[in-house]
């Protein structure tokens, strides 16, 4: 019988073509008779979502998971449940978003109609190397992305229960992508800005949109709204066009007041990071004036939930 670690090693020399994020692995496998095959693995201590992907009148599609080995939670709809081998979790007669947390490495096969399949594994695989991209530029950014994108989505569903989350996952994703064509020295200088860096920094939401809006996967084209608002402010003082309240749309608001606490928790080049407690406070100030105060209700809710941890 052969180990984990020897069915690993020989999936690794097969060199099958995969999609490696900070959260699973897609490797694909084959297809046969329109369905694509893949297994998908989740990487220990990791929280991912699954969620129905086509049109609700394409009734021939197909999107499941089968759970091979390990233990997965499964929060859909406010109810947790917990799924073994052999588990299914099919899409079509589920649509909820299923977010799956893995505290072990949990392998499913993951079916899916061919053609979605295709866009989908080639979009992830793009997306997952611009990431890249930005960690090589900014190590700093990449790991910020992360968890504002892990945030805004947990927020999003708690506002928004039943809309898709993947633009919100791309937009608060990528929302500084714009930095990528700010010179380091200027986004990484200690001390003051003259106002000509300030401008030229703020230029990372115009400048991010724009290379949203030419990108090759669609997904990321319909999230180039949140990344040119998510410096807008609820008061209309923000940047870059002065948008007030509900001009500013709901994803780029979450990713507002997500990035402005990570940041304010996190160290950086030019000062030392605030405490949870003094952060919550500064959230409560921004409230209706920098943030919108309805995200605001909602991001201390959850930050309560989670005992006022963040990582
Ligand atoms: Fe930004």
């Amino acid at each position: 019988m052969l180990t984990m670690e020897q069915i690993q090693d020989i999936k690794e020399k097969m060199h099958l073509p995969k999609v490696v994020t900070d959260k699973s692995v897609t490797t694909y496998i084959g297809n046969a008779n329109g369905i694509s095959y893949s297994l998908y693995t989740l990487i220990p201590g990791s929280a991912s979502w699954i969620h129905y992907t086509a049109n609700d009148d394409d009734n021939s599609f197909t999107e499941r998971y089968t759970i091979l080995s390990g233990e997965l939670e499964v929060e859909r709809e406010g109810e947790k449940i917990f799924l073994y081998q052999g588990d299914v979790i099919d899409t079509k007669m589920n649509p909820a978003v299923h977010t799956c947390y893995a505290k072990e490495t949990v392998e499913m096969l993951f079916e899916m109609t061919s053609s979605f399949f295709e866009r989908n594994f080639t979009e992830r695989f793009i997306i997952h190397r611009d990431a890249r991209k930005i960690q090589e530029v900014d190590g700093y950014t990449y790991h910020h992305c992360s968890r504002i994108r892990d945030y805004s989505i947990e927020l999003w569903k708690r506002m928004e229960p039943t809309r898709n989350v993947s633009i919100v996952s791309v937009g608060s994703y990528f929302h500084d992508i714009g930095k990528l064509a700010i010179p380091l020295e200027i986004l990484n200088k200690p001390g003051k800005l003259t106002k000509e860096e300030w401008n030229i920094i703020k230029m990372h939401t115009t400048l991010g949109a724009e290379m949203m809006k030419n990108h090759e996967v669609e997904r990321l084209r319909e999230a180039a709204f949140i990344v040119e608002e998510h410096h807008e402010r609820y008061d209309g003082k923000g940047y870059p066009y002065g948008l007030a309240g509900n001009e500013i749309s709901l994803e780029a608001s979450i990713v507002s007041v997500v990035d402005a606490f990570d940041a304010m928790t996190t160290d950086r080049v030019y000062r030392g990071a605030m405490t949870i407690e003094e952060a919550i406070e500064e959230m409560k100030d921004g409230k209706g004036t920098q943030f919108n105060p309805r995200v605001v209700d909602e991001f201390l809710k959850m930050l309560e939930e989670k005992n006022n941890k963040w990582d």
